[in-house]
């Protein structure tokens, strides 16, 4: 028995890419992120805040579900940091990434994007990121800990 068009479309979702934050439900993010080992302890309305508060967003969807997402922070004019970038697991490997990346880069034209991974330097190697040592982080207090 051969496969119909119509069979395949379904098993392979349009890919849709957002970059506005309209509809976004923060509470199925934060679940998709859980069940994807991808969690890192933002609640619903942190993760809102979090990509409300960005210079730029990119989140894909397959059937209305949250796949994949990127964001960058900005000064507007010269330097820029990506982060947030994750693609759901049963979507890798299709360039989601890549897209919401090249999507978050179009809009951040002349300006230094800077990045920390520890798991991925291929993906954005591919996208013409160099490695760029030192880099330093601290985090001010406790992790996710705003109290006065
Ligand atoms: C990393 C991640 C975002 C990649 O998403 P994706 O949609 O699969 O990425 P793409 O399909 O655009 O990948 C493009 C290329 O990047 C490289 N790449 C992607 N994932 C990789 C991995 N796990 N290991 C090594 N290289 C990888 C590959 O060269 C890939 O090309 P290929 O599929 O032809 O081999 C996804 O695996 C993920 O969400 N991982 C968990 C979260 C994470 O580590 N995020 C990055 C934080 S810095």
């Amino acid at each position: 028995m051969g496969c119909s068009p119509s069979f395949i479309e379904d098993k392979m979702p349009k890919i849709i890419y957002k970059t506005d934050l309209n509809n976004v439900d923060w509470a199925e993010m934060k679940t998709t992120l859980c069940q994807d080992a991808f969690d890192n302890g933002r609640s619903p309305e942190q993760l809102k805040t979090s990509f409300e508060n960005s210079y730029a967003v990119c989140i894909a969807y397959a059937d209305n579900q949250i796949i994949s997402t990127a964001r960058a922070l900005s000064d507007g004019v010269c330097n820029a940091y990506l982060i947030d970038v994750w693609t759901l697991s049963a979507y890798r490997h299709q360039g989601i990434a890549t897209t919401t990346i090249q999507n978050i880069l179009s809009r951040l034209k002349g300006q230094h994007v800077y990045l920390f991974t520890d798991d991925v330097p291929e993906l954005y190697q591919k996208l013409g990121f160099v490695e760029q040592p030192i880099g330093m982080g601290k985090i001010v207090g406790k992790w996710l800990g705003h109290e006065k």
